[in-house]
């Protein structure tokens, strides 16, 4: 017999002055392969239209519907019903501003990570659009294609003890694209040029090293990896600059 699902979903809208925080409760009957995401457009046909919460691809990519899906930060295309108990708790993934309800703005945060770590190919070459392609390494290219894969969602920074503490901490999903241009061959930039960047305690060195990020990240990103490279690499550049110093 299907299940009767219970979702607790936090409501907010912090344009309307007259709104206040609190949880609105939807009962649901559970169906074959229900995500949350196939859930929520439930709750919002039958139920409440008013109810705000992003989606785009419903399939894993966009990476709009993330939200704390009992407690965890998850896609919610990506979430099924039956990996859950039958009470099920919705709320808004924290660090980002809130738009409404479910819905946050990751944009704003992404766009300014990126300009913050440099998120291109930094090189003094004049690009001739009638070169052939630079040739690269497959093993290379492998490399940066796995932590190309990142699809902005926020469940990194949301999952985040110290960006939670620290609005200007930079977060993995950052710390992972510098990982990612460290490894291009194409990009000029030296490790004391990446030091600047995050070699602070809002990059590297705020990182405590829990490894949240990896663990709730959908597309299972290897952070663990990359915040141990990066670690390593900033730690003797942040040594040998003290031994300039003396
Ligand atoms: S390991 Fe670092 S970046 Fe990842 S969740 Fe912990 S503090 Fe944040
Ligand atoms: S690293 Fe993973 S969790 Fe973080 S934004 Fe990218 S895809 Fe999402
Ligand atoms: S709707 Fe695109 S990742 Fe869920």
């Amino acid at each position: 017999m299907a299940r009767k699902l219970t979702f607790d979903i936090f409501r907010y809208n912090p344009q309307d002055s007259q709104s206040k925080p609190h949880t609105d409760t939807f009962h649901l009957d559970e169906t074959d392969s229900m995500t949350i995401y196939i859930a929520l457009n439930k709750i919002r046909e039958e139920q409440d239209p008013s109810l705000q919460f992003d989606f785009c691809c419903r399939a894993g990519i966009c990476g709009a519907c993330a939200m704390v899906i009992n407690g965890r930060p998850g896609l919610a295309c990506k979430t099924l019903a039956k990996e859950l108990p039958d009470h099920i708790t919705l709320m808004p993934l924290p660090v980002f501003k809130l738009v409404g309800d479910l819905s946050v703005d990751t944009g704003t945060w992404f766009r300014a990570m990126n300009e913050k770590v440099g998120s291109w190919i930094h090189t003094d070459k004049t690009f001739d659009p009638t070169a052939l392609e630079e040739r690269m390494d497959n093993d290379r290219a492998e490399e940066i294609y796995e932590l190309e894969r990142c699809v902005e969602c926020g469940c990194c920074v949301a999952s985040c003890g110290t960006a939670n503490m620290h609005e200007d901490f930079l977060g993995a999903a950052a710390l992972n694209r510098i990982a990612r241009f460290m490894l291009d061959p194409r990009d000029e930039r030296k490790n004391k040029e990446y030091f600047e960047v995050i070699g602070t305690d809002e990059g590297i060195f705020g990182c405590m090293g829990l490894l949240a990020c990896e663990d709730v990240c959908p597309k299972e990103l290897p952070l663990q990896d990359q915040l141990g490279v990066l670690r390593r690499k900033m730690g003797w550049t942040a040594v040998k600059k003290l031994f300039r110093r003396g």
